[in-house]
């Protein structure tokens, strides 16, 4: 009986502090972050939005980790994070096919998971209920680059031999991310269905990087010179080097195909803005960042998750903008 009383003293006691293992509202609260590479222009501007957003809480600790590339790095800061003491841990997966071991040592530890920008699928995401996606509907890109594209094709006679078809090459992300193979997909199909004949001259994919993106384009200008009539960029880094190519080459402006790209990043924006880039497709980083920083805050605190529109209770999707000189002012900061 003594032996009961005290167990149940020593639970209370040890209870004191926590709710079902959950901070409490004036609990000081820790977030890991590891980001697939932090060189990457899209995912260190989300960065800086969400080291921003969450500079707003005093209560509130970031650590964000750099996995360069590297799953196996990335699984290793996940123990980091763990050992450290992290309430909730975001991660930014290196190879989203390969989520096991973050899942695995989620599951055991009883941390939540918030997985963003490059989304594991479904049936991976469902082996526990603590995990949770934070990005967007890669098809909405893909839709609104394509009318983006038909837009400035109707613009700028850009039908360069007159011929009633438009040559296009595209410059593609990395292999298997979800974005870039749904967004080289929908933005064709887009420009079919607003009426263009389409004829693709050449694709290459270009990891995201505005560097490959101009060596490759640099290449394909040699090859087909004046055929080229639209590059469809899976990303303003890769359209931004497809510029850096055309400026190489000692192009003029006029000369040009169209050119479009998909983010709205710092640079993206810019060149909308001068002229070279003759539109994008915002990729809602600071509503990302924004809607990652409050889940992550009401999971680590064990609050009610119902303000923050959840679709089938784990993802958060932000909508894609179309972004063209008629309102890119709106997106400067
Ligand atoms: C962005 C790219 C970025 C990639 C990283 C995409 O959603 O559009 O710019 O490189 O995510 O995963």
């Amino acid at each position: 009986m003594r032996k009961k009383l005290l167990s149940m003293i020593l639970c209370v006691l040890l209870c004191a502090g926590c709710t079902n293992g959950k901070k409490r509202n004036d609990d000081k609260i820790k977030i890991g972050v590891s980001v697939y590479d932090s060189y990457d222009t899209f995912i260190s501007e989300l960065m800086r939005d969400f080291n921003a957003a969450v500079a707003e809480n005093p209560d509130i600790t970031v650590e964000v980790y750099n996995a360069s590339v590297s799953q196996q790095t990335q699984n290793k800061q996940m123990e980091q994070m763990i050992e450290k003491g992290c309430d909730v841990i975001c991660i930014n997966l290196v190879d989203r096919t390969a989520p096991k071991k973050i899942i695995d040592l989620a599951k055991k530890n009883n941390i939540p998971v918030i997985f963003f920008n490059r989304e594991l699928v479904e049936e991976d995401l469902n082996q526990w209920e603590e995990l949770y996606y934070v990005g967007a509907d890669a098809a909405e890109s893909g839709i609104m680059e394509g009318e983006v594209a038909a837009e400035a094709l109707r613009n700028e006679e850009a039908d360069k031999n007159g011929d009633g078809v438009i040559q296009y090459i595209v410059l593609e992300g990395e292999a298997g991310h979800q974005d870039a193979i749904v967004r080289t997909e929908r933005s064709v199909d887009t420009l079919i269905d607003e009426g263009f004949e389409v004829d693709k001259i050449a694709s290459a994919i270009a990891n995201w990087s505005r560097s490959q993106a101009q060596t490759r384009m640099a290449g394909f200008i040699d090859t087909y010179g004046d055929e080229i009539e639209l590059v469809l960029g899976n990303n303003d880094d890769m359209a931004l080097g497809a510029i850096d190519a055309y400026k190489a080459a000692g192009i003029e402006r006029k000369d040009w195909p169209v050119i479009v790209g998909i983010d709205g990043t710092t640079a993206g924006l810019q060149a909308v803005v001068n002229g070279e880039m003759l539109g994008t497709v915002y990729n809602d980083q600071k509503g990302q960042a924004e809607a990652m920083a409050n889940l992550a805050e009401a999971l680590a605190r064990g609050e009610s998750l119902d303000d923050l529109n959840l679709k089938n209770g784990r993802y958060i999707r932000l909508p894609y903008q179309k972004i063209t000189i008629d309102n890119v002012n709106d997106y400067l900061d």
